[in-house]
């Protein structure tokens, strides 16, 4: 039996690696999905995560609909990273007949938490807005789960504003509540690792070669985000931030992990700044968290590639040397 996570997300092309990875490797157990606003509207991530676990041949795995307002119950800002669809006009290819569950993300959490028996690792790839609200109807609940590994903010960079990652700008009172709700570990897995991974030219090639219905999703999915970072940052490769979530839990010496004190800001010009104090400037030594520093991005591809397309481990194995 693998590792039970449910993953609380925003499908996306990254979020939809992170699903695609998790159940390529024997050592996890997706028991469900979530779905939040992010991506795209409510409706869309979570049309795109059913034809996700559509795609993976798992339409077993229940997901639940999540929230489409913020915890300061407006409508966050979508983000057009990988194109109107979400899945860089991809979406369209997949087709399921797959239903979410009649109880939303948020009962469901609260529910996960309680039949959980500490077991369970909580996955949060999207804005943090159903696992704050969930913690809000029971106080204890970040107590019930393992541990939280989430995507999100960044030391030293940002992807909304020079200091803000999306998942956390979207809504940052959820993400700060989250960091501060008392689990017994969370990582913090930001963009100062993730934008480390972005998927380049020479891979995505492999992908083709490689000529499968998943390579083949991989290979056109991320062009809309490769073609969106070449335009705003002149950077020929495709986002792939979320996905490092699933890689790091498959194995774990990927990712350098230095324990903070994490929080994040609310309002005004640093709206979704995560404050990483890895010093002990302000929080005396105090830590909730373990940020993600350093990724061995070699070692990220290695398993990501080897796991997804196993009939191709020589040859991955020999180039990635
Ligand atoms: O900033 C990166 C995050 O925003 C990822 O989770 C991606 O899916 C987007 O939602
Ligand atoms: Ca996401």
């Amino acid at each position: 039996m693998g590792i039970p996570i449910i993953i609380d997300c925003d499908p996306g092309v990254d979020d939809a690696l992170a699903i695609i990875l998790a159940l390529s490797h024997p050592k996890v157990d997706l028991k469900a999905v979530c779905t939040v606003t992010g991506n795209g509207s409510l409706e869309n991530t979570t049309k795109n995560g059913l034809k996700i676990l559509s795609l993976c041949g798992r339409e077993d795995i229940p997901l639940y609909k999540g929230s489409a307002r913020g915890l300061d119950d407006k409508e966050p800002d979508t983000v057009p990273a990988f194109g109107d669809d979400g899945l860089g006009g991809y979406a369209h290819t997949v087709q399921t007949e797959k239903k979410p569950e009649k109880e939303g993300a948020v009962e469901f959490l609260v529910r996960a938490a309680n039949e959980s028996n500490g077991e369970v690792t909580l996955f949060a790839t999207g804005p943090c807005t159903n696992v704050a609200k969930a913690i809000r109807i029971d106080k204890e609940l970040p107590k019930k789960f393992k541990r939280l590994i989430v995507m999100g903010g960044a030391k030293y960079t940002g992807n909304m504003s020079p200091v803000a990652e999306y998942n956390f700008w979207a809504d940052p009172l959820a993400a700060k509540e989250v960091l501060n709700a008392g689990f017994h570990e969370i990582v913090m897995i930001g963009l100062d690792v993730t934008n480390k991974i972005a998927l380049g030219a020479d891979i995505r090639e492999i992908l083709r070669i490689f000529d499968t219905d998943i390579s083949r999703f991989i290979y056109h999915a991320t062009r809309e985000g490769l073609i969106e970072n070449w335009e705003t940052r002149q950077k020929p490769v495709a986002p792939m931030h979320d996905v490092l979530t699933v890689a790091y839990l498959i194995d774990e010496s990927i990712l350098t992990l230095k324990r903070a004190n994490i929080d994040v800001v609310t309002e005004g010009i640093a709206k979704g700044q995560s404050v990483v104090d890895i010093k002990g400037h302000w929080s005396g030594g105090k830590c909730n968290a373990l940020y993600a520093a350093d990724v061995d991005v070699n070692q990220f591809y290695k398993l990501f590639l080897t796991t997804i397309f196993k009939e191709h481990e020589d040859e991955i194995t020999k180039y990635l040397m």
